[in-house]
Parts: structure tokens; C-alpha cells; sequence
């Protein structure tokens, strides 16, 4: 079946952070699970570009709101390769096709005599874009950080929602999971019932947005009205399309590149199939426009409406919401670079049930990475392999192995898998987790229990091959069941019994829990490494600062720094030998300096941005400024460690080292022989 899976288009005014790298894994869990399952599965994401908060941050940066977007977006998509998030389609609102969608899905909401032009006065929140009458605090109900209300009084046209009232609690009725968690759906329908109030489509006080054109409507009391201003679309109206627009939906078409990483049969003419499926990802904050308003606007314009709206809890920290604009975000770039991209989303999955916020803590997340990656299966693959090679040679074959023989553990292990769907179908991701981690506990258990060494002593052999059977199938269950939370690790699993994760092998493993009696085995090195101390020290996680364009994320946040500049490279004396594998872990590229500025309150460090061939420079602090001025710098290429973990320095962040030599006279950079293309790698 096609699927559509879709993220929030994120808003540009400001780089990720945790929250958002949270939805899109949830989105590519899914995608996963749904791929194992036999279905063509689409997957959507992009940026939210229009609207009054983007002009303001663009404005407040010194930037147009075009420049602004295309430089957050681009961090988007970076962050996203980064983490190994494959998207089919990776839509921008600015998009010349989706600008065409939205003013025909203006025209066609208009035609359908459900748009009349008016004036909306009362108060609006720039912050999350949304309209509120009657709130007598000047502060926004919704948004974290006491957002203040912005009285607005403009010529505005409004979609008559409120027609479409008992449409949408039919619509919640007729599924069960049509919206999950159910206490939020449960909290849309009271909103509903408590009546709809006919929503503002459109602004005329600002003009970054979409231009709609004039449409001369009958105003409520039947009279013909003709616009006065050139209208822009709301920005939600602009962004909730996007999931269709992006399909080819009131555009011409020729829209759509689709990204690389697309499929090949995810062509032009097939995409709008997606649409019979959709499912959007979403954060608690964001449900009202997805439940309400959107599948409003689709009834009013005829098309099919999602078939599933899951909405996600927060991400806190101290019990505050954590948001771009407290400034008291987690970077998901520094932590997955610190901790393994895996690692990260095995610890967001599993920390909080799906629905429910979650306080994010380092120490939790190295907790779970030293007992239940480590621990639970990193050892468990590693006692079976050990075992194996001690014993048969890394060879399993046990032709006569019969469930009979491990009664308890298979009957466990059916109940286990029958749960697991059941548990993704309802979104309990944490309870899905936790049933691959007892998968585990059978098999540790099993070890314990049957005692492998005595069965090799006492010369019971296919006994011995029994169990390590039952253990091969055991952990190719889990491998594939983790698929969609730990993708790579589960390929290392599957790859120790020379075999791969596809659909045809989950079908045979998970669904039709089958068992396999032959395996050839491969020595793998360790799943995971335990981690002693927190890898980002806390003071900078705490007061990560309040950043506003990706380089203003190393700003001084004014905490005090636990962890020293980097060294500047200066070879004393020749150190330990190393192998050439050990060198070529080092990521050294060529990288131009764009600019260079002192770091306040320090005499030795210089603040480069260096061009190494990414979608934005980095940032390096570098303890040369007592041997180069910021002029010397700009414009020439140094050599750089670009894959030396994020230090934090003075309050801010260096995303690598440059390279220096330093005697007792003085330092020298260490430049190539020669111009380069930026990000040439050194070898
Ligand atoms: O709302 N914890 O964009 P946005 C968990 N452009 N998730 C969080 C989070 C947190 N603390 N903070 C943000 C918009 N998120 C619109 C969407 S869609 C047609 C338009 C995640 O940049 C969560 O998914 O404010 C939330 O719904 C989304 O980011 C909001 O992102
Ligand atoms: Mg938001």
C-alpha cells in the first residue's frame, strides 16, 4: 500500500533543536516500520518559510526574510542528512509550485462559496501564528515563555469553519485511531464542541506570504465585497497544504524533483496515491491546526482526509517546555555527534511514553546507553558470538532444533511478537521497546540457565547447537523488531548472521515468527561503547544560548567553561606509534576562513567561520590571535580536524581544530601547497 508519512514543515525563524529532530525520528521510525511491512512508504519534510515571525526574525538579523529562510532551511536539510534522515521530498513554502498550489487553493475554497471577506479584530500571537479573541491576559494560552498577545485590527477573508462543526465529530467517531494519544483527541473534540468560530484565511498588515489573488466574495449578510488591499494567506493555511502541494496538488506538476534518495517508481504521475494514507507527525502544540482546521479546509475542497494524526509530548528541561526562544534547548547535532546518532534515538524513543513530555537528561542517556545498549544486547550478540566461535566454529546448524525443546521461551517469544504490532499500530513506542528489550532478557536469561560451557564439557552437542539456534533467532528477532528505532545497529545484528533486513525477512521473522536452523556467523566488533562521564559538559548543555542563526549558536552564552580550548597541534616530542587506520579516523580537510573575530574577554582566541564545502560554515575557536590578525586570515585556507567532537570554549562552541605549528618563537598555520576546493580532505 502507499503511504505518506509527513513531519511538521518546521519554522526558518531559528536552527533545530532537540524537539524537532524528537518528530522527524518519530516520522522515520514509522516510515520504517511501515516499509518492513510490505508498504511503498513516502516520506515528507520541509520548512515553514512565510509569515509574521520569520519577517521579524529575518528583519532583526539584518537580513531579507528570502535569505534568512534559505539559510535556516538549509540547516534543516543538513541536520537531517547528518542524521541519516532519508526524505522523499523536502518541501520549502517558498517553493515556486507551492506558492501556485496555495493561491489555487484560495480560488477553489472561494469557488466552493465557503470564503467571505471580512475584518478580524483581536489579538494575535506572532510566536505560533494563531488568532484569540476574548483572552483578557495580553499573554498566548499556548505558547511556552509568556508570548504576548499583538492587537491586530485588518481587512481579512475568513473560511467558515464553524459550517463545518459536526462534519469533524463524525469524523473523530468514525476511528479509533484516527488521533493518538486518545485523551488528545479527546481534548480536540471538547474544543470543537465547545464551538467553532469562523477562521481568518488571510493578512493584509505584512507582505511576507503567499499572494492570493482578489476575489470578490458575498460578505455573511449576502453583500458582494472586493478586497481593498492585496491580501497574503495566513500562514497556516500556507503550511498545512504543504502536505498536499508537495504531491502535486493544484500545481502544475513540474514542481517536483524528487529527492535523491527517492525511490524510482515515486515518479510525477503516482504521487497523489500517497495521499489515500496519510499520516502526520505532530507535537502536541500543533494538533489544533492539524485536527481541526485541516481536515476542514479538505472537506470544504472534496479530498480524502489523513487517515492518522499522531501527536507527540515535549521535550522539557526543568520542567520548562524547551524552545528556540527560552534559549534553553538541547543542539541535536553536538549530541549526536557526541553520543551516535543510534544512541540519540534510542534514548528519545524509549525515555517517554508517545504523548507524554519528558524532562531530557544527559546522565539518563548514558544510563541507558551503558545498561541496556551495552549491557542487555550489545553483550548478549557478543556471548552468542563468543560462544559460537569457542564451540562450533561459528557455524550453526541444528536440523533437528524444535520449539518443544525451549517451550517457555518460544511460547514468550510468540506473545512478545503478537504484542509488537500491536504496540506501533497504537503508538506505544516505549511499550514496543520495552518488549524488544524482554526478547533480551529471554536470551540472557537462557545463557544463565542452560549453561552452554557444561553442555560443550558434557559432550551434548546438538543440545549446545539447539540453544545457540534458539539465540541466532532469538536476536535476528530483535534485530529486525529494533529496525525502525536503531536502523544501523540492527544491519550490524543481522549482518553477524550473514543475512539483511528486508521486508520478506521480517515477514518471516516477525510476523510469521519463523526459525531458521542454519547460520553462518561473523565476528562483529562491539555494538556499543560504555561511557564513563557526560561527553558535553552540563554547563553548556544548561545554558545552551538563546541562538537565532546558525553561527550565533557559539555566541557567549556567559557560562563558565569546564572544558579547555582545543590544542593547537604542536608535536614535542614523537608520541605512541599508530596504525594507518588510526590515522585515517582523522577528517582533515582544507577550508577557506570567512571571517575572523576576537572573542570577547580573550587574548588568545580568534572566532572563525571556515568554509569546508557544508550547507554553512563552521565554527572553530582557534588560540592564534597573538600570531594573526583577523585580516591575515580571511580569504586563505587552512587545514582543519573536521570530525573532532564540539568543545565548548569561553561559552562557546568549536566545531573543530585547525591545524598550527608552534616553537618557542612563534605559530604557523599548517596551509596546503597551493589552492584547493574548500572540504578537500588531507590524507
Ligand atoms: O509549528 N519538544 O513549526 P515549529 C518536542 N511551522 N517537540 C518539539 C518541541 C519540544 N520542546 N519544540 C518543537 C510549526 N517541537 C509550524 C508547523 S506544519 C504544517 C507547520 C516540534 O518550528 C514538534 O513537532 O514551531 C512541534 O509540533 C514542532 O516542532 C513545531 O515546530
Ligand atoms: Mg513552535
Amino acid at each position: 500500500m502507499q503511504q505518506l508519512i509527513t513531519t511538521p514543515i518546521y519554522y526558518v525563524n531559528d536552527i533545530p533543536h532537540i524537539g524537532h529532530a524528537y518528530t522527524t525520528i518519530i516520522a522515520d521510525m514509522l516510515k520504517k516500520h511501515r516499509y518492513l511491512q510490505g508498504d511503498e512508504v513516502f516520506f515528507l519534510t520541509g520548512t515553514d518559510e512565510h509569515g509574521q515571525k520569520i519577517e521579524q526574525s529575518a528583519k532583526a538579523k539584518g537580513k531579507s526574510p528570502q535569505s534568512y529562510t534559505d539559510e535556516i532551511s538549509a540547516v534543516f536539510r543538513s541536520l537531517w542528512d547528518f542524521m541519516g534522515i532519508r526524505y522523499d521530498h523536502f518541501i520549502r513554502t517558498t517553493d515556486d509550485y507551492h506558492l501556485e498550489s496555495i493561491a489555487c487553493v484560495f480560488e477553489q475554497l472561494c469557488a466552493r462559496g465557503d470564503v467571505y471577506l471580512g475584518e478580524y479584530e483581536g489579538d494575535y500571537c506572532v510566536s505560533c501564528e494563531s488568532f484569540f479573541l476574548n483572552i483578557d491576559s495580553g499573554i498566548c494560552p499556548d505558547c511556552a515563555g509568556e508570548k504576548k498577545l499583538t492587537k491586530i485590527k485588518e481587512e481579512s477573508y475568513f473560511f467558515a469553519l464553524s459550517r463545518y462543526q459536526e462534519r469533524l465529530l463524525e469524523w473523530y467517531a468514525s476511528s479509533e485511531d484516527v488521533i493518538l494519544p486518545k485523551y488528545r483527541k479527546n481534548e480536540v473534540i471538547r474544543f470543537v464542541e465547545s464551538g467553532l468560530q469562523d477562521l481568518s484565511i488571510s493578512r493584509t498588515s505584512f507582505s511576507w506570504g503567499v499572494q492570493l489573488p482578489a476575489i470578490t466574495t458575498k460578505s455573511i449578510n449576502g453583500e458582494s465585497k472586493t478586497p481593498s488591499k492585496q491580501h497574503i494567506a495566513y500562514v497556516w493555511l500556507d503550511a498545512l497544504f504543504n502536505y498536499v502541494s508537495a504531491l502535486g496538488f493544484y500545481n502544475h506538476g513540474a514542481c517536483i524533483s524528487p529527492a535523491p534518495e527517492s525511490k524510482a517508481s515515486h515518479t510525477q504521475d503516482n504521487l497523489k496515491g500517497f495521499w489515500q494514507h496519510a499520516t502526520h507527525i505532530v507535537g502536541k502544540d500543533i494538533l489544533r491546526f492539524h485536527a481541526v482546521y485541516w481536515p476542514a479546509f479538505l472537506m470544504s475542497l472534496g479530498l480524502e482526509l489523513p487517515k492518522h494524526i499522531y501527536a507527540h509530548g515535549w521535550w522539557m528541561r526543568d520542567g520548562q517546555k524547551m524552545s528556540k526562544s527560552l534559549g534553553n534547548v538541547i543542539d541535536p547535532r553536538a549530541f549526536a555527534q557526541s553520543y551516535g546518532v543510534e544512541n540519540l534515538r534510542y534514548y528519545l524513543l524509549r525515555e517517554t511514553p508517545f504523548g507524554q513530555d519528558g524532562d531530557f537528561s544527559q546522565r539518563g542517556l548514558i544510563e541507558r546507553i551503558n545498561g541496556e545498549l551495552a549491557n542487555d544486547l550489545g553483550n548478549l550478540l557478543n556471548r552468542v558470538l563468543g560462544i559460537s566461535e569457542k564451540y562450533t566454529a561459528l557455524v550453526i546448524d541444528a536440523p533437528h532444533f524444535a520449539r518443544a525443546h525451549f517451550a517457555q521461551e518460544c511460547e514468550q517469544i510468540a506473545e512478545i511478537l503478537t504484542g509488537l504490532g500491536e504496540n506501533m499500530r497504537t503508538m506505544q513506542t516505549k511499550t514496543y521497546i520495552e518488549s524488544v528489550w524482554k526478547l533480551l532478557h529471554i536470551g540472557n536469561t537462557a545463557i544463565a540457565k542452560y549453561e552452554p560451557w557444561n553442555l560443550f564439557k558434557q559432550g551434548e552437542l546438538a543440545k549446545l547447537q539447539s540453544l545457540l539456534c534458539l539465540l541466532a533467532n532469538l536476536l535476528l528477532k530483535v534485530a529486525h523488531a529494533l529496525y525502525p528505532i536503531m536502523p544501523e545497529t540492527s544491519q550490524k545484528i543481522t549482518s553477524a548472521f550473514t543475512r539483511q533486513i528486508a521486508p520478506e525477512s521480517y515477514a518471516h521473522f516477525i510476523t510469521q515468527n519463523a526459525y531458521d536452523t542454519h547460520f553462518t556467523l561473523h565476528k562483529v566488533a562491539p555494538l556499543f561503547q560504555k561511557i564513563d562521564s557526560l561527553l558535553i559538559p552540563e554547563s553548556s548543555v544548561e545554558s545552551t544560548p538563546k541562538s537565532t542563526t546558525p553561527d550565533s549558536s557559539t555566541k557567549d552564552s556567559g557560562a563558565k567553561s569546564t572544558s579547555t580550548a582545543p590544542a593547537i597541534a604542536g608535536i614535542a616530542s614523537i608520541g605512541e606509534e599508530i596504525g594507518i587506520s588510526d590515522f585515517a579516523k582523522l577528517d582533515i580537510r582544507v577550508g577557506e576562513v570567512l571571517s575572523a573575530e576576537p572573542v570577547p574577554k580573550s587574548t588568545k582566541l580568534l572566532r572563525l567561520q571556515i568554509d569546508i564545502g557544508e550547507q554553512q560554515p563552521r565554527i572553530v575557536l582557534s588560540g592564534i590571535a597573538e600570531y594573526y590578525t583577523p585580516e591575515q586570515l580571511i580569504g586563505t585556507q587552512v587545514c582543519m580536524i573536521a570530525n573532532l567532537k564540539p568543545a565548548k570554549i569561553m561559552g562557546q562552541y568549536s566545531y573543530g581544530m585547525i591545524l598550527a605549528s608552534k616553537d618557542t618563537e612563534s605559530l604557523s598555520l599548517v596551509r596546503i601547497d597551493g589552492r584547493r576546493k574548500n572540504g578537500s580532505k588531507v590524507s
